[in-house]
């Protein structure tokens, strides 16, 4: 009796231990697959999310970012976007793997004007391989050369201003960048020779990229049929160049002739088209990027005497050092102009939204402390317009002040990686830095050092409706040539 009573009690025990078992194991199942998404901006059905995303998405961030925290989601259309702010939530987007975040889908729009069998139009295998050949053609042995030509084409242009006159300065330095790309990218052939041909050329691809572009690349309007024709007649024009460098055996030192010269893995070398392309996405890459970016560093410059007065006083300090000689390692020296510069790029990063497509369930702890699990199918995205003025990160995030980027303060550091992301960061960061700043810096230690300038319009405005965001109004600068110093 007390034998079979026993059984029934260890039977029923094992029932009881087997039933919780069984809960903990289907909470802990649920728990995954009941996932904790993150908040979604409150929006009408269907175009409601659409409608905010195009008040501009910097306008939309400054709305839900307090409502929401750091980790929301936007619905636009029939795809979910989610947004992630700042440095706590920013590793995965910056650190992933192509096969769990991937840029070809959201990046996709770029492959009519960049062409065929480049970048986003090739597997990740290859892309990687061309990101090689940009990394190649950028490196340091290779930037002396170009800075040396940055430093003639700045001398040149700015030889054709007056004693003293009024310039738009914004005009004025995006004509100058056009020519230091073409020098330095495109080759001397484009600058001596076909330059009026290539950059109206370049000016019709331009055109081409409109916002509509991104979600309809191939859509039959005007501005999309130049953009096809302006791309054919390119590839005609570098093929023949191309050829005409192998044939003549002339080797220059451009960003064309490291192309000319990559190797894939398996030693097969690039072709024509495919130097084209990667010369294109080279151009789109940089060259309204550092023009905005220039024209922004003057503008602040000229509107604070205490940051103007500094880069002069550095000035003097590299002309005793250094005479007038001005080369990549004399430009090197110039850190409160490197400062300068990051500061108005922080304030103005031309990129203001970066995207990814997630095809892997991540989880990301919020700064409320809260787990979120971003879904495989969402797009992924980032804001360095919006990060780079946290406040908890940029103390007086708004104010223009380069010497947070100073040691002892070092600002975009405390915090962590992927603070300051002007130029993203991790995988994917900007291959072009370096060239970016050098190209700035020998532009404004040129005129820095040859004239004295002042801003006669009022502080530019932001041009929220360009596709790489930049200055809005003309910056109207009085210049006047500086006697010849004999110190
Ligand atoms: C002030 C100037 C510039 C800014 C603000 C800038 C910004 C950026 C940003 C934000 C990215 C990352 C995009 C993403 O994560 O989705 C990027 C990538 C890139 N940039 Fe720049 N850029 C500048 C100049 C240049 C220049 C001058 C070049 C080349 C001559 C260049 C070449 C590239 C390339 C090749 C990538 C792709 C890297 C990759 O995906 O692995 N950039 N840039
Ligand atoms: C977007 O997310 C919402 C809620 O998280 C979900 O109900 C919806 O199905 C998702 N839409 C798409 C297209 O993935």
């Amino acid at each position: 009796m007390d034998f079979i009573q026993n059984m029934y009690v260890q039977a029923g025990l094992l029932i009881l231990a087997t039933m919780i078992l069984a809960k903990i194991v289907s909470t802990l199942l649920c728990s995954g697959s009941s996932k904790n998404l993150p908040p979604m901006v409150s929006a009408w059905p269907i175009i409601g999310g659409l409608m905010k995303f195009l008040k501009g998405p910097i306008v939309m961030l400054r709305e839900e970012y307090p409502k929401l925290g750091n980790v929301f989601t936007i619905k636009l259309l029939i795809k979910n976007v989610t947004f992630l702010i700042g440095p706590e939530v920013s590793q995965h987007f910056f650190k992933a793997t192509e096969s769990d975040l991937s840029q070809q889908e959201v990046y996709q729009f770029n492959v009519p004007t960049f062409g065929p069998g480049v970048v986003f139009d090739v597997d990740y295998s290859v892309r990687q391989e061309q990101f090689r050949f940009f990394t190649e053609s950028l490196r340091v042995s290779k930037l002396k050369s170009y800075v040396d030509q940055m430093i003639l084409e700045a001398e040149g242009y700015f030889a054709k201003w007056g004693e003293e006159g009024v310039v738009d300065l914004k005009y004025e330095l995006e004509h100058l960048i056009i020519l230091t790309a073409s020098r330095c990218l495109l080759g001397r052939e484009v600058r001596d020779q076909l330059f009026e041909d290539v950059s109206s050329l370049f000016h019709d691809l331009d055109s081409g990229m409109l916002p509509i572009s991104v979600v309809f690349p191939y859509l039959p309007i005007p501005a999309h049929h130049r953009r096809d024709k302006a791309r054919k007649k390119l590839a005609e024009i570098f093929t023949k160049i191309i050829q005409g460098r192998k044939q003549s055996g002339n080797v220059e030192s451009d960003m064309l002739q490291s192309f000319i010269d990559s190797k894939y893995k398996d030693g097969r070398p690039t072709t024509e088209s495919e130097v084209t392309g990667l010369l294109i996405a080279a151009l789109f890459a940089g060259q309204h990027t550092s023009s905005i970016t220039s024209t922004w560093t003057g503008a602040y410059l000229l509107s604070h005497k205490k940051y103007l007065s500094s880069v002069l006083e550095e000035q003097k300090d590299v002309k005793k050092r250094h005479g007038d000689k001005l080369d990549h390692d004399v430009l090197a020296e110039m850190d409160v102009l490197y400062r300068c510069i990051k500061e108005a790029l922080r304030l103005h990063p031309p990129l203001i939204v970066l995207l990814r497509s997630n095809h892997r369930d991540f989880t990301v702890t919020a700064k409320d402390g809260k787990d979120y699990v971003i879904p495989k199918g969402h797009v992924v995205a980032t804001s360095p317009a919006f990060s780079n003025r946290l406040p908890h990160i940029f103390k007086n995030p708004d104010t223009y002040d380069p010497d947070r980027f100073a040691p002892g303060r070092e600002e975009d550091k405390v915090a962590g990686a992927f603070s300051y992301i002007s130029f993203g960061g991790g995988r994917h960061g900007c291959l072009g830095e370096p060239f970016a700043y050098l190209q700035i810096k020998a532009i404004w230690t040129h005129l820095l050092r040859n004239f004295e300038l002042e801003l006669i319009s009022p502080f530019p405005e932001i041009d929220w409706n360009a596709m790489v965001v930049g200055v809005k109004d003309k910056v109207m600068v009085r210049y006047r040539r500086r006697p010849l110093s004999v110190d």
